[in-house]
């Protein structure tokens, strides 16, 4: 998104008017009450019984669209493909009947936030992307849904779900990170194109993939207090359907 301020003979190239330096900014009223602690979901994921939220009116619509539109012009093109296929060897290399073991598989289009040097790192934090997803109003509002401080670095991720791509059942489990085994917070802001057919987030309650809900929206957030069994569908729509997810994992401070 490129907008050009004519001042006398000068002009003033202003970049990024899509994407806000606060979190805070893209939020509607709604979603204003949760960063001041009045809305009803406020420590939610507190609640034993309440280990995913998802919420479409907490983020302003027109705000959100620019946003999904800043992103499809300018990260596009710096995407690494996720490409992580069912094993072959998961049905032919099994050796006892009904002994399936099924890894995570999934496929999307994404950007690692571990290194600097990465091209689609470069070009979201040019964006100011990355200043928004580091902004203390990020944390402030998963805090606020999570009922409890979270640590002050957080991790990020973009994802980009194109028609077919989807998540295979799998609990983001980390019995190897000592900070994130017992728990962890993930927020994910989620921008679906109008041409997004459906696309759902399947997980389960009580030992069994029972709840089932839509992310196919507009301008959703979720929340989820990991690790629990979940997976994402493919997602279904016309050939430029996309939805965009941008994330934060927080852990316990
Ligand atoms: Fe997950």
């Amino acid at each position: 998104m490129l907008r050009v301020i004519r001042h006398g003979n000068l002009a003033f190239v202003m970049r990024n008017v899509a994407i806000p330096t606060e979190f805070e900014d893209l939020l509607s009223q709604a979603g204003r009450r949760v960063l001041a602690g009045t809305h009803p979901l406020c420590g939610a994921l507190a609640n034993p019984r309440i280990r995913f939220l998802a919420q479409d009116d907490l983020i302003d619509r027109t705000k959100a669209t620019r946003l999904r539109r800043a992103l499809e012009e300018n990260l596009t093109n710096t995407l690494e493909p996720i490409e992580k296929p069912i094993p072959p060897d998961s049905i032919w290399g099994m050796r006892h009947d009904y002994g399936e073991h099924l890894p995570k598989t999934s496929r999307a289009r994404t950007i690692y936030f571990e290194s600097q040097r990465e091209p689609g790192v470069k070009a979201a934090e040019k964006l100011g992307l990355v200043r928004m997803m580091r902004s203390q109003s990020f944390r402030a509002f998963a805090e606020a849904l999570a009922g409890r401080k979270l640590a002050s670095g957080w991790g990020l991720q973009v994802l980009r779900y194109g028609p077919g791509d989807y998540a295979g059942p799998h609990n983001d489990h980390h019995p190897e990170n000592k900070d994130a085994k017992g728990g962890y917070i993930d927020l994910h802001l989620s921008l679906a194109t109008p041409s997004v057919d459906h696309q759902w987030l399947v997980y389960s309650r009580a030992g069994h993939f029972s709840e089932i809900v839509s992310v196919a929206r507009p301008a959703a957030v979720t929340a989820y207090r990991l690790p629990f069994w979940h997976y994402t569908t493919p997602l279904v729509g016309t050939a430029k359907a996309a939805r965009w997810v941008l994330l934060g994992t927080f852990l316990y401070r």
